[in-house]
């Protein structure tokens, strides 16, 4: 039997994320610097490990509530609050996912029908267009290369003229992975005034909004509260990618059936990680100051050392990353390029090809790394680039 067959249209469609496949594909090679994922290197808080800890000793080991502990949700729509100015009610307009992974996914199951259309900004982060997939969505593709890597109002509202009612949802993402620009609260009143007139919900990703270096993150929901789905986390702001804590805010007509998706994906999160998710929202409000003041560090050494050898980037405004251009010999082919210097200076960055139309001639350098790794890491590519020019 092949069992291929047995397989469906949608997950055929799909290939492995670039990001993991080529992690795997380069980490077998010595003396390798794999500046290939987003993974903080800080550890998480120690006041936050001991919420888990006490939590475990308290016997906090069954099934939660399946929308998260209410005092999770009332840290996390306090802290939103707080933080960016948003107003959401914690009973009915938040939901504890396992990662904004699980979010996005839950997220399409519940609005998506067979042929409907997600606008995708790229380059961008490959889990959009995955998720999109799985429910029989139809991923249409910005290609923002042109723009400084920024979605530009007039060709987002040529495309939802083009495309019109099959469009469901605009997939925002700031600070960006890969490219780590930012918009501006002017930049998203522009695209707000634009989107006000679509029936279109925005799927707003802010998980890096604690990384934001020269101004203050300004969340889309105080533009268009009602149109617009909220996602953050733990994973970046406080160095929590393994304990799988996501947010989700929405209108009670949306939440719900987000919700509802989540039920049959995880029933309720890891409930420890609920405890230590209370603490860090609470009481670990800046978390990541200096986290952010060491990637920020991280950002110019990588930034000017890419620079001195002509790889060009646009201004790292947030994240973690660089998406850098490709050296002229290289031109167009990041696969090329990542491989070749994976294999003779041993360092391991992501193709630029992998994140969608308009990444083909960039890298993604994740900065998330010890500042020694990083000077390594620029000396090699710096050789690396001399050798090839
Ligand atoms: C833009 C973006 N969204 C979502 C995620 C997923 O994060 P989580 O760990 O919360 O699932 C990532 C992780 O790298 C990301 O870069």
């Amino acid at each position: 039997m092949d069992l291929k067959q047995l397989i469906s249209k949608n997950a055929n469609k799909i290939q492995p994320d670039v990001i993991s496949s080529f992690n795997s594909q380069v980490a077998g090679i010595k003396d390798l610097i794999p500046l290939t994922l987003g993974e903080p290197d800080f550890n998480t808080p120690e006041h936050i490990k001991e919420a888990a800890v006490q939590a475990i000793r308290r016997n906090e080991s069954h099934y939660t509530d399946p929308q998260g502990i209410p005092e999770l949700r009332e840290a996390a729509t306090s802290y939103v609050h707080d933080k960016y100015g948003l107003d959401y009610d914690p009973k009915t307009e938040v939901l504890a996912t396992a990662g904004v992974s699980e979010a996005l996914l839950c997220t399409f199951l519940a609005i998506i029908d067979p042929g409907d259309e997600v606008i995708i900004p790229t380059p961008g982060f490959p889990v959009y267009e995955g998720s999109v997939t799985v429910p029989g969505g139809k991923p249409v593709f910005i290609d923002t290369s042109d723009n400084g890597f920024k979605l530009d109002p007039n060709k987002l509202k040529q495309v939802l003229d083009e495309h019109g009612d099959s469009v469901k949802a605009l997939v925002l993402n700031y600070p960006s992975n890969p490219t780590g620009v930012t918009y501006n609260e002017a930049e998203l009143r522009a695209l707000a005034d634009v989107i006000k007139d679509y029936d279109v919900l925005v799927i707003s990703d802010e998980i890096y909004s604690e990384l934001t270096y020269d101004h203050n993150h300004f969340s889309f929901a105080r533009l268009l509260p009602d149109q617009t789905i909220t996602y953050n986390g733990l994973s970046k702001s406080h160095a929590m990618t393994g304990w799988r804590v996501g947010l989700v805010f929405a209108k009670p007509a949306i939440l719900s059936e987000i919700f509802k998706m989540h039920m049959f994906a995880s029933f309720s999160i890891t409930t420890n990680a609920q405890y230590a998710a209370v603490e860090a929202l609470n009481n670990g409000r800046n978390d990541a100051q200096p986290m952010k003041k060491v990637y920020e560090e991280r950002r110019d050494l990588v930034a000017s050392g890419l620079k001195a050898v002509g790889l060009d980037s646009p201004k790292p405004e947030g994240a973690f990353y660089i998406f850098a251009s490709l050296p002229e010999s290289y031109k167009n082919d990041s696969m090329k390029f990542c491989i070749d210097l994976a294999n003779e200076a041993h360092v391991g960055v992501v193709p630029g090809v992998g994140f969608g139309p308009g990444g083909e001639n960039s890298f993604r350098i994740s900065y998330a790394a010890s500042t020694e790794s990083l000077k390594e890491a620029v000396k090699r590519i710096q050789e690396f680039v001399k050798n090839h020019e």
